[in-house]
């Protein structure tokens, strides 16, 4: 099982939806695969991915009592949706719950170690044998991040051309290599520019080309793929995958290279 997860320095970034759609486009070309909310305070993935029915069990009952919680009504089986039913492998949701619960009883110690152990857990899971975990992480520089960057095998790292995630994603770029390099952090990374808007004119293609080159200088990476700014994901949050919607063809297509990626790692 590949861990990779999605991360931005800065919220709002596409990250969520990303997160859901290239994990139905893993599951569509018959991959098995769990997408997991680690974005435990600001969660979405649930309802990006359109779930409908109330969620039995969700992360933040587990890490108050994973001893006594039931993994496998952890694990929502997300092909109970129309929209998923025909996928060829499995695809499931570990979700959190958006409303405010009492706190997680759990110093962030105890936290970093149950999430830890559920991945491990999963990883080891012979039936069904799971082939992606897909994780929305959480913004910033908080203990969730840090887990996420712990448990993960790849990182795509999220942002959008504005100074503020430019400039964010560079100098978490500067944590990441610190901890690859001195640390003995083994995982490797992908950019990717999201909600990339339609260029109009020179002074645009101009900001285009100075932020492409601010993330190759210092990530020394080619941005995989720019998300286009769609006008659907704008005004609904879904996955796209499988849909024909008229003139998104673009977007879908850049989700399908993100799963190319994963297929590739
Ligand atoms: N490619 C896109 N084009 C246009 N709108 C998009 C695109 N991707 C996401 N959006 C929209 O942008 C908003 C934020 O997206 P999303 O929730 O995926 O971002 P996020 O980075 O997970 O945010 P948060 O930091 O709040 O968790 C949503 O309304 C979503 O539908
Ligand atoms: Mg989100």
């Amino acid at each position: 099982m590949k861990v990779i997860s999605f991360y931005s320095f800065k919220g709002g970034t596409g990250r969520t939806t990303a997160t859901a759609n290239v994990a139905a486009e893993l599951a569509r070309r018959n991959k098995n695969v769990v997408v997991v909310d680690l974005d435990i305070e600001g969660p979405g993935l649930e309802i990006v991915l359109g779930v409908k029915e109330k969620i039995p069990l969700y992360i933040q009952d587990y890490l108050k009592d994973p001893a006594e919680a039931n993994l496998k009504t952890l694990i929502y089986d997300l092909k109970r949706a129309q929209q998923f039913r025909r996928y060829r492998g499995s695809f499931c949701l570990i979700a959190a719950n958006l409303e405010v619960q009492s706190p997680v009883d759990a110093t962030s110690d105890i936290v970093h170690t149950i999430i830890s152990d559920l991945i491990r857990t999963l990883r080891q899971s012979a039936t069904p044998r799971i082939d992606y975990c897909l994780i929305d992480s959480q913004s910033g520089y908080g203990d969730l991040a840090a887990t996420v960057l712990d448990i993960s095998d790849h990182l795509f790292l999220l942002t959008k051309f504005s100074r503020q995630h430019i400039i964010g994603t560079v100098v978490y770029h500067e944590l990441l290599h610190h901890l690859m390099t001195k640390r003995n952090l083994e995982l490797d990374f992908d950019v990717v520019v999201s909600v990339v808007p339609e260029i109009t004119n020179k002074t645009e293609k101009k900001l285009r080309d100075e932020y492409i080159s601010l993330i190759h200088k210092n990530t020394h990476r080619d941005v995989l793929i720019e998300i286009p700014d769609s006008r659907s994901l704008k005004w609904r949050e879904e996955v796209v995958i499988g849909k024909s919607l008229p003139g998104e063809g673009d977007v879908t297509k850049a989700f399908r290279v993100i799963a190319q990626r994963c297929m590739a790692l």
